[in-house]
């Protein structure tokens, strides 16, 4: 009687109707769930002794087995036609995904670089703003009064701020860092700064490294070391640099440094940077006794910089954003 009932469950077994995931899984909790068929069967064995014991449990180990097979097959079906509905869905001519990969600027690379190679004498880095007052960005820098720098046309003013204007170089963060008291101070400000000026190698923002290092007994000697230094890791070895004697208010002497360029059979000099000994002036102006302490200063200019590492004639594509031209700086 009980092994008749399990010959007909096999049997029936093959009118079973899979044909989506439900299904197949109300077909399993149906015979192999906790309360379903098999369980049942296997806890009438308990009623059964002997030979007819031993035939119904492996008749229903028989059906067990085949479940599970049916199981599996379809469970596998169900994957192979998804895949192939996932295949059909895909236009295989379609030009792969492009995915382009960030680069950094090559002002950016160009500053860290100044970074790094000042970062490895002693220099730490210090920022400051760029909406300054104009005692920072001018006075206390030793600009006379009525300095053509502070006119209208060079210099950017904010309206709504009397006194304030957007720096128009980094030599601000001098007066910001000696104000601190702390020395002797050795340190490099990266930043933009902003004059009204446009042409080919003007652009009315562009980026500074300053570099200040005030301490006892600070020569020019040492600032031409420095510099010397610079120039040697950032362009190589035996490049040819010169030093001009200039003028600053803020430093006494004053010099700037021009660096010899080569490109398709011209020869001249691009002029990089400006740099000199610290005015005492500026000094007692932030409160340091220019009879104790001497210090060396200088501005690079990180576009001029990287015109020459990269030989751009052009100042404005640095600020075009041209993805042709910054996609050449994706392996540096
Ligand atoms: N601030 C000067 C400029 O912008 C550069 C400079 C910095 C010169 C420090 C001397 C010392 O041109």
């Amino acid at each position: 009687m009980f092994t008749t009932q399990i010959d007909q469950l096999l049997a029936g077994l093959a009118q079973e109707q899979i044909s989506n995931l439900q299904e197949l899984e109300a077909f399993r909790v149906k015979y192999l769930g906790k309360k379903g068929i098999v369980a049942a069967l296997y806890a009438e064995l308990k009623n059964l002794d002997g030979e007819a014991k031993r035939l119904a449990g492996a008749q229903i180990n028989d059906l067990k087995n085949q479940v599970n097979a049916i199981v599996a097959q379809a469970a596998q079906d169900h994957e192979s036609r998804s895949n192939v509905k996932s295949l059909e869905s895909m236009d295989l001519g379609l030009p792969p995904a492009f995915k382009p990969h960030g680069c950094q600027h090559p002002l950016t690379l160009v500053t860290n670089e100044v970074i790094d190679i000042f970062a490895r004498l002693g220099f730490t880095v210090s920022t400051g703003p760029e909406i300054v007052d104009e005692w920072t960005n001018f006075t206390a820098l030793n600009f006379p009064q009525n300095h053509p720098a502070r006119d209208m046309q060079d210099t950017f003013f904010v309206d709504n701020m009397p006194g304030y204007l957007l720096r128009t170089h980094t030599s601000g963060v001098q007066v910001q860092e000696l104000l601190k008291g702390v020395l002797p101070v050795r340190t490099i400000s990266p930043g933009m700064v902003f004059r009204r000026d446009s042409d080919a190698t003007h652009s009315p923002f562009f980026h500074q490294v300053e570099g200040l290092y005030v301490d006892q007994g600070v020569s020019f000697a040492d600032l031409k070391q420095v510099l010397y230094h610079f120039v040697n890791a950032f362009f190589g070895k035996g490049t040819d640099f010169r030093l001009r004697p200039s003028y600053f208010p803020f430093t006494e002497p004053s010099a700037e440094m021009d660096i010899a360029w080569v490109r398709n059979g011209k020869q001249g000099w691009m002029e990089i940077m400006g740099c000199g000994l610290v005015d005492p002036a500026v000094l007692s102006n932030c409160g340091v006794d220019p009879e104790l302490y001497t210090g060396f200063a200088f501005g690079i200019g990180v576009e001029r910089l990287a015109m020459l590492r990269y030989g751009i004639a052009d100042i404005r594509v640095f600020y075009e954003n041209d993805i042709r031209f910054l996609n050449q700086f994706a392996a540096l």
